[in-house]
């Protein structure tokens, strides 16, 4: 079985590795928008213009299922996509709300996903009483993308972002952008023992396990082609080198252009 996930960029590796954990005999096909980076500031029309043209560009890819690994699409556009495939659709933003038990929760989120206020929504839809404080983070992603990761600037932005929802004495945060785990260390370093980090990664792989483990008796005869494959919209050089620091992987990065019907393998 094959499954389909994109992002803008390396964020989509923090889900890529938590399902790879999960269901090992599963093959991908992961798509990086690097053209497009970042997502996190773009209007809701451009980030719909995008939805469509990533989930046309899947639709002749060959896939069992499909993960949204970027919650600004995520936010604005699940509908897009879902109305576009015809396989299972697996979100970020539903599958991590569904599992909050905190009553104050804190979510560092791209600007666009803030506005959309998604994430709110879903968990008072789970959990009408909670307390939900979003904080939206528009320096992460270039500074993640630029491999900043240690630099004294972001530490700098992050102790700003995580103030106010320190403030309001969160007892769990969401990271609310697929980048974001990649600066877990420096996060836990400023958060108190007592707040619960949630990656959504963790429910969304969960939920793309049972899907498999019921999947996987039907199709037990079909051939399984475990390797990744990797796409990218621009430079995929660069972007070989992001895989290989943040997946210890050198995987072939194939350069495609989303107007290209047909199948890249
Ligand atoms: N990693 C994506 C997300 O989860 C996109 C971030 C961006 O490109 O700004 O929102």
């Amino acid at each position: 079985m094959r499954i389909g996930l994109f992002d803008s960029g390396v964020g989509g590796f923090t889900v890529f590795k938590k399902v790879v954990e999960l269901c090992p005999n599963t093959s991908f096909i992961y798509l990086a928008d690097t053209a497009r980076l970042p997502y996190g500031g773009k209007s809701s029309n451009e980030i719909i213009q995008i939805a469509e043209e990533i989930s046309s560009w899947f639709s002749y890819q060959s896939i069992d299922g499909f993960l949204v690994a970027c919650n600004t699409t995520n936010a604005i556009a699940l509908d897009v996509i879902k109305n576009k495939l015809d396989v299972p659709v697996f979100d970020l933003i539903e599958s991590a709300s569904s599992t909050i038990k905190e009553s104050r929760v804190g979510v560092l989120a791209t600007p666009s996903t803030v506005k959309t206020k998604a994430y709110t929504n879903a968990i008072l839809n789970f959990n009408p009483k909670a307390f939900v404080l979003e904080q939206s983070c528009p320096e992460f992603v270039p500074m993640i993308e630029m491999n900043k990761i240690n630099s004294n600037e972001i530490i700098d932005v992050a102790l700003e972002y995580l103030e106010p929802l320190l403030k309001h004495n969160i007892e769990s945060l969401i990271l609310g952008c697929s980048h974001y785990p990649l600066i877990t260390p420096l996060l836990t370093e400023i958060l108190p023992s007592s707040v619960r980090l949630i990656d959504p990664a963790d429910a969304l792989s969960l939920q793309l396990k049972l899907f498999m483990d019921s999947k996987t008796r039907n199709f037990a005869k079909k051939k399984f082609l475990v390797d990744p494959m990797f796409c990218v919209t621009s430079d995929p050089e660069t972007f070989s080198i992001r895989a290989k620091y943040w997946l210890n992987v050198f995987p072939e990065v194939k350069l495609v252009s989303l107007q290209k019907k047909g199948c890249v393998s």
